[in-house]
């Protein structure tokens, strides 16, 4: 090694190290202008020899690396998130379910940092791959803005390969001054941190990133058990001395609901001087074998929870009730009020669900009324103040004609409908659902986009938007686009074709079938054409899907039109077949039945956990079937098992099965 290289590789050293200091310990050991000399250093070095700049060295802070666009990235494992709690009641429920399975559970208590969850993947100890939540089971590849965070380690104090995941965001400082900047430049200001650091790991240009100041929290190792680790207390501990921020000086332990609460208590205190958002608490069971012990529900771990701290109630003034019309034609009352900051951001409008929620409040035009966020999302009216009001408040009516086309509206319980199929408003909501993250997930393809291509004839129904590309030259023309964003809707249209079955099927807008219907059919039936021969009764004998679903869904095919638009978008590619997600096979090959009431487990719960794994859940025992899983009361397919010398598991032998 000649002398310059081993000089940068030392002041590489210092540098880290006194970010270790500063950033993992917040305990500086250098000054400022010493770091800066070392610093600035090392970027003449690196300008002068550029053949000798590290992967991993400090100057790539900076940024400068600029994607095309992002690329899709596949979690190695699901990155999920908890359920949400909101009151001492739900944390005593929680902590009673936790120990009926762990009873000596004691728990991790952190805060909850309100920003976005990213994925570390470093291979041999250096950052080679970062990534947004996404969906859960495909996130978005921010590799490039990630590396531009200084609490974020290029290179691990240990040479390991490990997926670290924790929260990406923005310190209350970072985000005043970014909105003061944005402010000077005329541009639009972030309602709160957590949308700025958003905006910022969704810029193509890193340098944008590197110039918001972003940070990094470590809370999370998807496999501590790599890593002979025990406890997540270890967990955090280990992320640390690898080189991450953690909430050490903040994290704690409780044994019992008396202690979590107290923690929120000091927490909530604290929280305004915290140099970051926080929303709430998470609560973690530490033991690593008890959270292996309570596992998952088919969405979110049992081991933990995250409280919420309470929303935030504002005053505004109801200036209008605008009516809209959804995609199954229902229409909805929305309160339009003066803008108001409630937890965190800017909102204007709140739904008012219909016509007997309205008279039940009196809400009438001109009236303060108090505002929250609940769950911290989503805004609703929470009181009308009455005594505030002056006389001259119009009172609701509710409206006979459809705002969109004009038709009579016809009521069917509680709610008016538009019946008009025809209605703009219906399709293009009926269009901007099937686009939607949940459902085709077509990036590009936003509320107002669809809107504005609805008006001008480029998308009229479901199909067109599969056609889009005989109208690329025009689109292309189109102000605020261009070649290359014209190409990445193009691209994300074609991606979309390849959907697992559930998300079209809950795109198409079935009534009553939801995300969660949609992954129980599709899981069942496989594909699209089993379901459309099925039968209502065929269809209610399946958990969670009730008379009212099965009917809908028998309706939506008995209508030709409905199966000429399947038919139409199945000649244009789109897959109906159900793709598993799971990679774990061992099952391969197995068969189960399951007979009597579960106490641990919903039984769709446990037939989607088996088949994830590849086995077969079937309602009759044979000589072939693997194992029969017997819960209380079992019926006579428990004796058959008996007979046939078939295996039998009761409830607590079926973790050996699944873990
Ligand atoms: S643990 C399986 N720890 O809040 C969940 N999450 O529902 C693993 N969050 O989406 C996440 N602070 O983005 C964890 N100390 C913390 C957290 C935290 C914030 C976020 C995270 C997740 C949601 C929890």
């Amino acid at each position: 090694m000649n002398s310059i290289e081993s000089r940068i590789n030392e002041l590489i050293e210092i540098i880290n190290k006194a970010s270790y200091e500063y950033y993992v310990n917040d305990n500086p050991s250098i000054t400022d202008q010493e770091y800066d000399d070392y610093y600035n250093e090392l970027i003449k070095l690196e300008s002068k020899y550029p053949e000798l700049k590290r992967e991993d060295s400090p100057t790539l802070r900076v940024g400068g690396d600029v994607v095309e666009k992002f690329s899709k990235v596949t979690h190695k494992s699901p990155m999920l998130s908890f359920d949400d709690i909101f009151n001492e009641d739900e944390i005593v429920s929680f902590d009673e379910r936790i120990r009926k399975t762990c009873p000596n559970a004691s728990y991790t208590l952190e805060p909850k940092m309100d920003g976005l969850s990213g994925s570390l993947v470093y291979e041999k100890g250096i950052l080679v791959r970062a990534a947004t939540r996404g969906d859960g089971v495909i996130g978005e590849d921010i590799t490039h803005n990630v590396k531009t965070i200084k609490s974020v380690p290029l290179k691990l104090t240990k040479d390991i390969d490990i997926e670290v995941r924790g929260e990406i965001y923005m310190s209350k400082k970072s985000f005043e001054k970014c909105n003061v900047e944005r402010k000077k430049k005329g541009e639009p200001l972030f309602a709160n941190p957590r949308n700025a650091a958003a905006g910022s790991v969704r810029q193509l240009d890193s340098s944008i990133a590197a110039k918001r100041n972003l940070d990094f929290m470590a809370y999370f190792l998807p496999n501590p058990d790599v890593y002979n680790i025990k406890t997540q207390d270890e967990s955090l501990k280990f992320l640390k001395e690898l080189g991450f921020v953690t909430n050490y000086k903040l994290n704690g332990i409780a044994k019992n609901v008396k202690e979590i609460i107290s923690y929120i208590d000091d927490l909530s205190e604290k929280r305004k001087d915290l140099p970051f958002e926080i929303d709430g608490v998470v609560l973690k069971v530490n033991n690593l074998d008890d959270e292996a012990k309570l596992g998952f529900t088919q969405r979110v771990p049992r081991w933990g929870i995250a409280y919420k701290f309470p929303a935030i109630e504002v005053l505004t003034t109801l200036k209008e009730i605008k009516f809209t019309v959804g995609r199954t034609g229902k229409i909805t009352p929305n309160a339009i009020f003066s803008p108001v900051h409630v937890a965190g951001s800017v909102v204007s409008k709140a739904t008012l669900h219909n016509e007997d929620y309205c008279i039940d409040k009196d809400i009438r035009v001109g009236d303060v009324i108090s505002i929250r966020k609940a769950g911290d999302v989503i805004p609703e009216v929470v009181e009308v103040k009455k005594e505030r009001r002056t006389g001259k408040e119009t009172p609701f009516k509710m409206i006979e004609t459809c705002p969109m086309c004009g038709s009579k509206l016809v009521k069917e319980d509680a709610n008016y409908f538009c019946k008009n199929l025809n209605c703009p408003a219906r399709s293009i909501e009926g269009l901007i659902h099937f686009a939607s993250r949940d459902t085709m997930n077509i990036d590009g393809l936003g509320d107002r986009i669809i809107e504005d291509f609805y008006n001008m004839g480029f998308i009229k129904n479901i199909p067109d938007i599969y056609k889009l590309e005989k109208h690329k030259e025009d689109l292309i023309e189109l102000e605020g686009f261009g070649n290359k964003s014209i190409n990445n809707l193009l691209d994300s249209i074609q991606n979309s074709k390849k959907n697992s079955l559930e998300k079209v099927l809950f795109a198409l807008g079935i009534r009553y079938v939801g995300k969660k219907t949609a992954k129980i059919l599709a899981k069942y039936y496989k594909n699209i054409d089993n379901l459309i021969k099925a039968d209502e009764q065929e269809l209610t004998n399946i958990n969670d899907v009730g008379s009212v679903i099965a009917k809908s869904i028998k309706e939506y095919f008995s209508n030709e039109k409905n199966i000429a638009l399947i038919n139409e978008l199945k000649a244009l590619g789109l897959n109906f077949e159900y793709i598993s997600t799971s990679t774990d096979s061992r099952l391969d090959g197995t068969t189960y039945v399951l007979t009597g009431t579960l106490e641990r487990y919903k039984r769709e719960e446990l037939t989607n956990i088996l088949e994830n794994l590849g086995a077969k859940v079937t309602s009759s025992v044979t000589k072939n079937t693997t194992g029969v899983i017997v819960g209380d009361k079992p019926g006579s397919k428990y004796d058959k098992a008996l007979k046939l010398g078939v295996k039998i598991y009761k409830e607590e032998d079926i973790e050996e099965l699944i873990k």
